[in-house]
């Protein structure tokens, strides 16, 4: 009789052959219906904020891993994202707090010349869709500028 846990199905080495084996070791079954290895496929989510345009905080679970445009519109937040991610405009716009915008990746020279197009750019600003969540920047609040539409 197979055993299953977290998502596998195990089937004792005894009932599935026949060897005289005395000690049944648990055999994985890899379910075929997907390629995704269900314990790989664990994510850790971690709680962020969102702070809109009109001061309504947003509390979101975001992945980690995934950047900061990607997670708005998967809670589907406002946070334009014109290019998709492509350091082509400046509608990703967010507001970090200083600890965490502190510790973020260096900008490359086109997020700087596309920040210099944003609306209300402050000195902890950067573009949503080139940061990516990290266990780190658990409980922060990012801030998505009045653009003024
Ligand atoms: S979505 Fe265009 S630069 Fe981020």
């Amino acid at each position: 009789m197979p055993l299953h846990l977290m998502g596998r199905s195990y089937i004792p080495v005894s009932s599935m052959s026949s060897s005289s084996s005395s000690s049944p070791q648990p055999v994985e079954k890899i379910p075929n219906q997907s390629s995704e290895d269900p314990v790989t496929a664990v994510v850790e989510q971690i709680p962020i904020t969102f702070v809109d345009k009109s001061g309504k905080e947003i509390l979101v679970l975001a992945t980690v891993g995934k950047n900061l445009l990607e997670i708005a519109h998967e809670h589907n937040i406002e946070l334009e994202g014109a290019c998709g991610g492509e350091l082509a405009c400046a509608t990703c716009h967010l507001v970090f707090e200083r600890h965490i915008y502190d510790s973020l990746p260096k900008k490359v020279p086109e997020e700087d010349d596309m920040l210099d197009l944003a609306f209300k750019l402050t000195d902890t600003s950067r573009l949503g869709c080139q940061i990516r969540v990290k266990s780190y920047m658990i409980g922060m609040k990012v801030q998505i500028p009045d653009d003024g539409y």
